[in-house]
């Protein structure tokens, strides 16, 4: 078929309701095509490959077979692909020219943002605020599947403690409370409990399980934890997904316990499948089934594809092992066919929930690009930018008075402000901070606009050109940071400073005597601080995607109050990694007056800026502060004042820590906050709640369970800065 008769049948697409089902007529539908289907075919439907054998995060590999394979009824979706054409060609191929019919389904990384671009998860994760990261991801969901795609490998939950890895901006953070919240929120966003409907996408939660704890923050790494910090910490957020209907999940490239999860039994059925009853599809990462070979758990592809089945994996990205293999694997006894039957039934069930054999063309819309960008969307992204910034130091010049000002750095000027994972967000649909500051003021701001530096580079002239910039601005305000390349997958840093050159420029800045404002940009935590003790305001400006400029020019003139708080500590200094909130106490607590301590000698113990941290232009006062016990858990009641001038949202945190349990617990829990916004001058009185069960923690024998004993509640504004606790008691 040519292109123009391509063209006209995809004109034809329909938009029909697809049925509601219920399990069991579900049940009943994959059980009778079941029944027509050979153990090859059955095989074909665990098999996930790339359209053109593109390398998209791994290895590429010959698909010169991909046809031969669609017709065969080998292959069971595709992953990556960004063309409705081709999405409608390979779709036909399967329907129309294999012996069952069966459709394809389409997946894609599609992160924070499919065309409209929100600010990267890590920063998103600090506006403490679900519901606008649930509408945030009903937007990626409507975008997405009008793109035809029809799984979003997101949301990423790995607890993350160590900014060396550079995929901790995917993530929201390092604690499993928030993780639970922002899990439902996407899981909801995306899939918005109707996978029939044309605007919904099918969620993924990965990566199954600890890969956010590689050693030294090296990609890829070696995992080792114990089994209680996996329960504990790790594994919340998926329960949480799963709870939340969470159709597919994907495993990790890292060992558990010296098991690549992809083939561990332990994680894949006993936790996931039998242990949370998860009746959805198991998913590797890319390659990561073959790469056990590599780890030395599996001698060779044959190997692979036993182990991988065994322990309860579904579809296979990219590595071919299954196709390759299982059928004789079969044929000799060594896997029994009740593993495939269940494996191929989930991928069944997925493909007939989400309505593909009503229409397998489900969104596959030559004109899609009307669905995107929309004045909405740009709306609630800028929405979500201005409440991922976090303030993080402000020594009286924010927000800014003067429009007279120098603004300098190589993100000065720049629409690169998407981030890693940009799904098909555009550089020029983006705003820069100078556009952005132009679009509030027009010919109102004298900008003194110098690019100083490059990322890494320097040139004399410009440097000049920059301290020159300076001297006749009233105030300096730099925008420096990581390129937005420099997080993401693979990217690993041992160094997560600011570079180099841009610390010259600030120090040199710093000499003439104005008042600075470090406008960060980042996909991670940095050691700032140079820049702390450099500037007189550091706003956390992360990437945040479109609306970048236009958000970060209303912050700096106060027309938006930044509200958000950290969720994952910055380190003093990367020697100090990893440092996290919610860590053990040891026998030997710091002590400034006794030697023999748990301390560094030459840095503080405590983070740069800790878990829950941000600054606000306005001050809060906390009053009449009540702890209330009943059989329900814990309530804490109390006033908040804004005594400010400025209108804006304080974010009161509830900590819990448990002074005596069977097991070491952290010296802070998060179980509790609230986001309150006070127009300035206003009071409000406000409650929040931990229930009892929220106390529970894995105990010596490894159940989750509230033990009694002593606990302290705390009301605090951020896990260092503790305004009330009080001692409770749980008993029999
Ligand atoms: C990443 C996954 C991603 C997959 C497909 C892998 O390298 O770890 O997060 O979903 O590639 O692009």
């Amino acid at each position: 078929m040519n292109e123009e008769q391509i063209r006209d049948e995809m004109k034809k697409i329909k938009r029909n309701p697809i049925p509601k089902r219920t399990e069991e007529e579900i049940n009943l539908f994959v059980k009778d095509l079941m029944s027509k289907m050979t153990l090859k075919e059955k095989i074909g439907q665990l098999y996930q490959t790339t359209h053109d054998g593109a390398a998209i995060t791994g290895p590429s590999y010959d698909a010169s077979q991909n046809k031969r394979l669609i017709n065969e009824g080998m292959i069971g979706s595709f992953l990556g692909l960004y063309d409705n054409m081709d999405i409608y060609r390979l779709q036909k191929e399967a329907v129309e020219h294999t012996r069952l019919g069966i459709p394809l389904f389409f997946a894609n990384d599609i992160i924070h943002g499919c065309r409209t671009s929100f600010p990267h998860n890590l920063a998103m994760a600090c506006s403490w605020d679900p519901q606008l990261i649930q509408q945030a991801s009903e937007v990626v969901a409507y975008e997405s599947s009008h793109s035809g795609i029809n799984m979003t490998f997101s949301p990423m939950l790995d607890i993350v403690r160590d900014p060396r890895w550079g995929r901790v901006m995917e993530s929201y953070g390092e604690d499993p409370y928030i993780g639970q919240l922002y899990a439902r929120a996407y899981v909801n966003g995306y899939q918005q409990g109707d996978l029939t409907s044309y605007d919904s996408v099918s969620a993924c939660a990965k990566h199954f399980i600890g890969y956010g704890q590689v050693e030294g923050g090296r990609e890829y790494n070696t995992v080792d934890m114990s089994e209680r910090v996996l329960r504990q910490f790790y594994l919340p957020p998926f329960e949480a997904a799963v709870e939340a209907g969470c159709e597919a999940v994907m495993t990790s490239f890292n060992v558990y316990d010296s098991v690549p999860s992809t083939a561990n039994k332990f994680l894949l059925r006993t936790i996931l499948k039998d242990g949370m009853n998860f009746s959805g599809f198991i998913i590797s990462d890319y390659t990561s089934s073959s790469e056990i070979i590599a780890h030395k758990v599996a001698k060779d592809m044959k190997e692979v594809a036993k182990k991988c089945m065994e322990a309860g994996l579904d579809h296979e990205m990219v590595s071919n092992a299954y196709i390759k293999h299982l059928e004789t694997l079969v044929n000799e006894g060594q896997v029994s066919e009740h593993l495939i039957d269940d494996s191929c039934g989930r991928i069944l069930k997925f493909k007939y929930k989400i309505g593909l054999f009503d229409n397998p063309y489900k969104n596959v819309y030559l004109n899609f690009e009307d669905y995107w960008l929309t004045d909405d969307n740009r709306r609630l992204a800028k929405e979500v930018a201005l409440n991922s910034v976090v303030l993080l130091k402000n020594d009286d010049v924010l927000p800014l008075k003067s429009k007279k000002i120098a603004l300098i750095g190589p993100l000065a000027k720049s629409i690169q402000v998407i981030g890693p994972w940009g799904g098909k967000a555009r550089d020029e649909d983006c705003i820069s901070l100078y556009d952005g500051l132009k679009n509030k003021f027009k010919d109102g701001i004298e900008i003194n606009y110098s690019l100083g530096v490059d990322y890494h580079e320097m040139d004399e002239a410009i440097y000049q050109e920059a301290i020159d910039s300076a001297k006749q601005s009233d105030v300096v305000v730099l925008a420096m940071g990581e390129q937005q390349w420099m997080s993401g997958e693979a990217q690993s840093r041992a160094n997560i400073d600011v570079p180099p050159v841009q610390l010259k420029l600030l120090k040199d800045l710093r000499k003439l005597g104005k008042k600075i404002v470090f406008v960060l940009f980042t996909g991670r935590p940095l050691d700032l601080r140079v820049v702390e003790e450099n500037s007189d305001a550091i706003i956390n400006a992360w990437f945040l995607g479109n609306e970048s400029g236009n958000a970060l020019a209303d912050i700096l003139y106060g027309d938006f109050n930044p509200s958000g708080r950290l969720t994952m500590s910055f380190p003093y200094i990367v020697g100090q990694i990893p440092v996290y909130y919610n860590h053990l106490n040891t026998g030997r607590p710091y002590d400034p007056n006794d030697y023999y301590r748990s301390k560094y000698n030459d840095i503080p113990n405590d983070p740069l800026y800790s878990f829950g941290y941000g600054l606000s232009y306005t001050k809060f006062s906390y009053n009449s502060i009540q702890f209330s016990q009943d059989e329900e858990g814990v309530t804490v009641q109390f006033t908040i004042t804004n005594e400010g001038e400025y209108d804006g949202a304080d974010v009161p945190q509830v900590y819990i820590e448990a002074k005596s349990f069977s097991v070491s617990r952290p010296v802070n829990e998060l179980k509790g906050y609230k986001k309150v916004f006070l127009k300035a001058g206003e009071s409000k009185n406000i409650s929040i709640k931990v229930k009892k069960k929220d106390f529970a923690y894995y105990n010596i024998e490894m159940k989750k369970e509230v033990e009694n004993g002593e606990y302290l509640v705390k009301l605090a504004r951020n896990s260092q800065d503790i305004i009330l606790s009080t001692t409770i008691f749980f008993e029999r």
